[in-house]
């Protein structure tokens, strides 16, 4: 199995206690801001039909839910109960669209043909198995002239706080697991690989932007550490002896020293965000 099966196969298997820390810890401080910027560059209109997919706990689905307002639609999927258990507990953004949330692959949406104006995917391309297969799953529920947004991150190098935990990973536990660790999230870098699988998944007028973002971490490197228990390599961690837990958390304050100024953990992440439409002319609404 690949580092991205690793993943993917660990978020369906995951407890809904092991989500609550990337609920309460990433959510907030990494992956909502990211939400904004891609829904910003989306520009969703009010009244439309979205799809969120690889929702997790519904961190662009509520937002986006707000920007079509309460006369659209938007459905959130995803292959974990946990994640969807985590998002079907929210209260809804004020002003939103009612949100459905379906338990399903990303190759295999509970979604008829054709009826969608906007497909976003958050950090969920670079774990599923068959990616080309969800692309085309993804244009085949978006109507002629839809448009899909869909965000996956640069290179490990270009997140310091997550090479920092790969490097405290790898000097305790080995290279194995810090690669399991790197290669899931980080694991589709190349734009134009990206680039190349919208095309291949049947889309036109293809783009990939680079952007950054600031990421902090204000409980520090004890607080960083805590993203691991969302992670492949959870179980590993979590049979850890005490002596290598404490081991790990050194390496880690070794290793985040230069990214970390009075206790909290201060730096930046890259994302990918790709933009593309379905072919085909804008039915008049
Ligand atoms: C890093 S989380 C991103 C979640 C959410 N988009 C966000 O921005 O917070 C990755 C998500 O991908 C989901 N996922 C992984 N493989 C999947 C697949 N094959 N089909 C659907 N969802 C999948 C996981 O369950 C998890 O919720």
């Amino acid at each position: 199995m690949n580092s991205q099966s690793e993943w993917g196969n660990s978020f369906a298997n995951a407890s809904t206690s092991a989500m609550s820390f990337y609920d309460e810890i990433m959510v907030p401080r990494w992956f909502e801001p990211w939400a904004q910027l891609l829904l910003d560059k989306l520009s969703p209109e009010s009244g439309q039909t979205v799809v969120d997919v690889a929702c997790g706990p519904g961190t662009v689905t509520r937002l986006v839910a707000q920007r079509v307002g309460p006369k659209g639609s938007v459905t959130g999927c995803d292959l974990s109960p946990a994640m969807l258990e985590i998002a079907r507990s929210k209260k809804p953004l004020e002003g939103s669209a009612p949100i459905e949330y379906l338990e399903c692959p990303a190759d295999a949406l509970g979604v008829p043909d054709g009826v969608v104006d906007l497909v976003t995917c958050q950090q969920g391309l670079q774990f599923f198995p068959d990616r080309v297969a969800a692309l085309v799953e993804m244009r085949r529920v978006l109507r002629p002239g839809g448009k899909l947004g869909v965000a996956v991150w640069g290179s490990i190098e270009d997140c310091p706080p997550c090479l920092a935990l790969a490097n405290a990973l790898g000097q305790v536990l080995g290279p194995d697991v810090a690669d399991a660790y790197k290669g899931g999230p980080w694991g589709l870098a190349d734009p134009d690989s990206l680039i190349q699988l919208a095309i291949d998944g049947g889309f036109t007028d293809v783009e990939v932007r680079r952007y950054e973002l600031p990421i902090v971490f204000d409980g520090g490197p004890s607080q960083l550490m805590l993203t691991l228990r969302a992670a492949s390599v959870a179980a590993t961690i979590a049979q850890l002896s005490e002596e290598d837990q404490t081991a790990l958390a050194a390496a880690l304050d070794e290793s985040s020293r230069r990214i970390t100024v009075n206790g909290i953990v201060s730096s930046h992440t890259v994302a990918h965000i790709l933009t593309a439409r379905v072919g085909g002319t804008q039915e008049p609404t």
